[in-house]
């Protein structure tokens, strides 16, 4: 019976690594840091040129350098066009080794009920169905306060799926903290922090006052895939992808941007792409990604109830904490100096707890001018009363691809963020 059980879930993995073929491989291929040439900016799309060659730009729209992933024999051109070229890595295939394989959930149970997902969980990456398990199984742990919610559904017909959890006021007794992971689908280990929130949350309650005092005060919307198509493509086909899966009748290209799409100030031009083949390619009309559009109802279902208190976007990486506005370099946000008090504090608890060092400041004279992403627009659309991005681990070393190893340490540190967040806002 045992070998029975074991021929069967090895057909059944083989099964499920069949589509190998169509998946990228990304042996051999670097990963480097270029600097782009400054005198040549005005007259010739450098950027352009360089993401035509690479097979992946990691941080489209940094000006100073551009770190890339390169197939080997396209390495001799794309350096011919910088300044300068550092590498990140010499075999990014080596890279995605060390993320390790996709775990199951592991179903423990006392005297023959099933107990909620163990701390083992966030020691692994896992697959999209595996995650939407853990929900469902962490949810099926606190009835009594929490339920799974869906806003919307993607361009494939995957329900954007999420967690709403609160405390001894009742279900939408009060504010909402809002957290949102994976809207780029090869920032992996921001599925693993956001789901690391609602289960400190959930497991912590009863035991631990200072977290109930936390789940207590606000309703939390946790959602920790909102873009499944392209996370779900990482998986089968590309590392690497970072948009959605949506078609555009005037090109072979794939995918929107999501975080580029929010419609506050999506018209304007230079922080996001027009062309469907880049990374950050904005759509055709503000807000017409069905992932943006159920983002959206949701945040205004949220301002006309309770109101958004908090609002964070869950991005890797760069170790930044980055706060309105986006879309231009000169505006400055009127709550500014509140954005950058809590901004600090959570700078601070970070740091205490593993010495790791986060960036803060207004986006775009921090990082990059960009144009429908959603702290704008759910600043200024959602009233939320802080809206933040956070660029989780690393700064370049590993990037998107952290290996196992640094799901335990990022997530703690970064739910010491997210504590120090709550208690200051
Ligand atoms: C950039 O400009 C410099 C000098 O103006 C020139 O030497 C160089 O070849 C140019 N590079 C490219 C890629 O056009
Ligand atoms: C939900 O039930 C658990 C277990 O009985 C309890 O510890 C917790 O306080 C309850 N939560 C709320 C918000 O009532
Ligand atoms: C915006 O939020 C504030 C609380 O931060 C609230 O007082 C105000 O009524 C809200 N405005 C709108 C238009 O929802
Ligand atoms: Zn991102």
């Amino acid at each position: 019976m045992k070998c029975l059980l074991i021929l069967t879930s090895v057909a059944l993995s083989l099964a499920a690594t069949i589509p190998t073929s169509t998946k990228v491989d990304y042996s051999g291929f670097k990963a480097l840091r270029v600097t782009l040439p400054k005198a040549n900016k005005s007259t010739r799309n450098i950027e352009a040129e360089i993401e035509a060659l690479a097979a992946h730009v990691l941080n489209p729209g940094v000006t100073e350098h551009l770190d890339v992933v390169v197939a080997p024999d396209q390495v001799d051109a794309l350096t011919a066009l910088v300044t300068e070229s550092k590498v990140l890595s010499e075999d990014v295939g080596a890279l995605l080794a060390q993320e390790g394989e996709l775990a199951p959930v592991e179903r423990t149970y006392d005297f023959g009920i099933q107990a909620v997902p163990s701390e083992t969980w966030f020691t692994a990456y896992h697959s999209y169905a595996d995650h939407l398990t853990f929900l469902n199984d962490l949810q099926a742990g606190f009835t009594n306060q929490s339920e799974i919610i869906t806003t919307g559904t993607s361009v494939q017909g995957r329900t954007l799926t999420g967690i709403h959890i609160w405390g001894n006021g009742g279900k939408g007794s009060k504010p909402a903290i809002l957290i949102h992971g994976t809207v780029h689908a090869r920032e992996w280990i921001t599925t693993m922090t956001t789901e690391y929130f609602a289960w400190q949350l959930l497991t912590k309650y009863a035991s631990d006052s200072s977290v109930k005092a936390l789940v207590d005060n606000y309703d939390y919307y946790i959602i920790p895939i909102v873009n499944p198509d392209g996370f779900a493509y990482t998986q089968s086909n590309d590392r690497l992808w970072r948009k959605n899966r949506q078609t555009v009748s005037s090109s072979t290209c794939v995918g929107r941007d999501i975080n580029r799409n929010w419609p506050f100030k999506w018209e304007l031009t230079n922080g996001a792409s027009t062309n469907p083949c880049r990374e950050t390619y904005k759509g055709q009309v503000a807000g017409d990604s069905p992932e943006n559009l159920g983002l959206r109802t949701q945040v205004n279902t949220l301002r006309d109830g309770k109101g958004i208190r908090l609002y964070l976007d869950i991005h890797s990486y760069g170790q930044y904490i980055l706060w309105p506005f986006g879309y231009d370099c000169n505006v400055v946000v009127d709550t500014d100096a509140a954005y950058r008090s809590v901004g600090a504090k959570v700078q601070s608890a970070i740091r205490a707890v593993s010495g790791t060092a986060y960036t803060i400041g207004p986006s775009c004279s921090t990082l990059y001018a960009t144009t429908g992403a959603s702290v704008d627009h759910i600043d200024q659309v959602g009233n939320a009363s802080y809206a933040y991005t956070w660029e989780l681990r690393d700064t370049g070393t590993n990037g998107f691809t952290l290996p196992a190893s640094q799901i335990s340490p990022t997530v703690k540190e970064t739910w010491a963020g997210l504590v120090s967040a709550l208690t200051s806002v």
